[in-house]
């Protein structure tokens, strides 16, 4: 699809905004992006004609699991809001991790119109102690795995046990990590 929608390799860079912003994004139902706010496309790097129509995996960043998005629209398809960390690669390969809150959009009879995101900077010590180290593993488990299903499996199988572990739902858990 051309450098735009290319896979620039990483920078190692990671760049940071302010615990004063909120990064926003909308998309419709199928995940393109129908809205940005200026923290976005400064933090993202493409401008808002290029993001406006463009699926959301255009800032995916290659290092995370792809359960966590599996995760992430269940939970919405389901109806239900979902709290997480997520590592997002900007247009000139840097990188910068944030801590989301994905909901539904309702219409007045109660319909799910689109989804609608919003980010704050995460907690440093939660990235660095919990969560950089579970989606590395998740990953190495996902890769490990014979086919991508396989892969996906196996990963959503070791949350489940973590989950179980600690006794919480996904979200409590994405919160219990800074307390
Ligand atoms: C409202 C909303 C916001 C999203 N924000 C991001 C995001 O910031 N970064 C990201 O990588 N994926 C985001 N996603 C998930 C993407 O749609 C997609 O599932 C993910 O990038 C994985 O892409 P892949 O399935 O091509 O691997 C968002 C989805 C929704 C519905």
């Amino acid at each position: 699809m051309g450098a735009l929608y290319g896979n620039p390799s990483l920078t190692g860079v990671e760049k940071t905004f302010s615990p004063d912003e909120i990064i926003v994004t909308k998309t419709d139902l199928q995940g393109r992006i129908s809205y940005g706010n200026r923290t976005f496309f400064r933090m993202c790097g493409y401008s808002e004609q290029e993001c406006i129509g463009a699926q959301h995996n255009l800032i995916r960043h290659p290092d995370m699991p792809r359960c966590v998005f599996k995760l992430l629209w269940d939970t919405l398809q389901s109806g239900r809001e979902v709290f997480a960390y997520v590592n997002n690669r900007s247009r000139n390969g840097d990188s910068y991790w944030v801590f989301a809150h994905v909901t539904p959009s309702f219409d007045a009879s109660g319909r799910t119109v689109g989804y609608h995101s919003s980010r704050r900077v995460p907690d440093r010590q939660v990235l660095s102690r919990h969560i950089v180290p579970l989606y590395k593993r998740l990953l190495d488990v996902e890769r490990r795995s014979a086919s991508p299903r396989a892969g996906m499996d196996a990963a959503l199988g070791a949350v489940e046990t973590l989950l179980k572990e600690s006794r919480v739902g996904f979200n409590q858990f994405m919160f219990s990590l800074g307390a």
